[in-house]
């Protein structure tokens, strides 16, 4: 399959400084192996949109699970298919967090995201306290079952395991470690989709830099990577790319 190497800008940058960041991607993306995605912050979608052209997917970083309606300052899975947007990221652990979404919150806005034609990517992952106790593989085994949709497979979801302690630190598990959680999505997405699930992208995400993304990206059932920090210099992004 071919590896998704996804840039989550977060809440970061000025109108002025997403167009030049989304120039410079462009600039750089010709020929790369990897299919690349932007997620620029939302007012920034269309002239993001409008810089990446056509061969740099965009996506949101969040949908509203209604089709529409009165939701004053959420914005609707339609919408963002209706500026371009390809794929949406959902329940980051930035969003569980400062919003308290749920799994159940989670898969209800991924059915939302279905149902407007768009991919989500549903983010799951554990915290440091859940890391020690040694729970990680059963927390993220829990989120998989409560966030993701029934459509999830058919229509080529994407799964993101980003360790929370892992996300903005520097830190990352040991590459075993993310091999281990990555084969236990792995088997989880067989398990309940059977065939299709074998062939859904897992990605890591939590401090990939240029400088340890080739080792991550090489690990089993790895399929590309979720970018935060380093996906706000073109130059690190189109590095991280060139390492699958
Ligand atoms: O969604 C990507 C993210 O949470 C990882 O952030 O800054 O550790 O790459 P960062």
């Amino acid at each position: 399959m071919r590896p998704l190497i996804a840039g989550n800008w977060k809440m970061h940058g000025t109108l002025l400084e997403a167009g030049a960041l989304a120039e410079g991607v462009r600039a750089g993306a010709a020929g790369a192996r990897a299919e690349l995605l932007v997620c620029p912050p939302f007012p920034y979608l269309v002239p993001v949109g409008g810089a990446l052209g056509a061969d740099i997917a965009l996506g949101g970083q969040d949908c509203h699970a209604r089709e529409k309606g009165a939701h004053t300052g959420d914005v609707a899975a339609a919408m963002l298919q209706d500026v371009g947007a390809t794929y949406v990221i959902l329940g980051h652990s930035e969003r569980r967090a400062d919003h308290g979404e749920t799994d159940a919150m989670v898969r209800s806005k991924a059915e939302a995201a279905l149902a407007a034609g768009l991919v989500p990517i549903v983010c799951v992952g554990e915290s440091e306290a859940q890391r020690l106790a040694g729970d990680a593989e059963t927390v993220v085994t829990q989120q998989l079952d409560g966030s993701l949709p029934d459509g999830f497979a058919a229509a080529g979801g994407v799964v993101a395991y980003e360790p929370v302690w892992a996300i903005g630190t520097g830190r990352t598990p040991t590459e075993a470690e993310i091999a281990a959680i990555h084969a236990a999505i792995r088997a989880n997405l067989e398990g309940r989709f059977g065939t299709p699930g074998g062939g859904l992208r897992i990605l890591y995400g939590g401090s990939v830099k240029p400088g340890n993304a080739k080792a991550i990206l090489a690990l089993p059932h790895v399929d590309g990577a979720l970018v935060g920090g380093a996906s706000l210099a073109a130059a690190d992004f189109l590095a991280i790319a060139a390492g699958v």
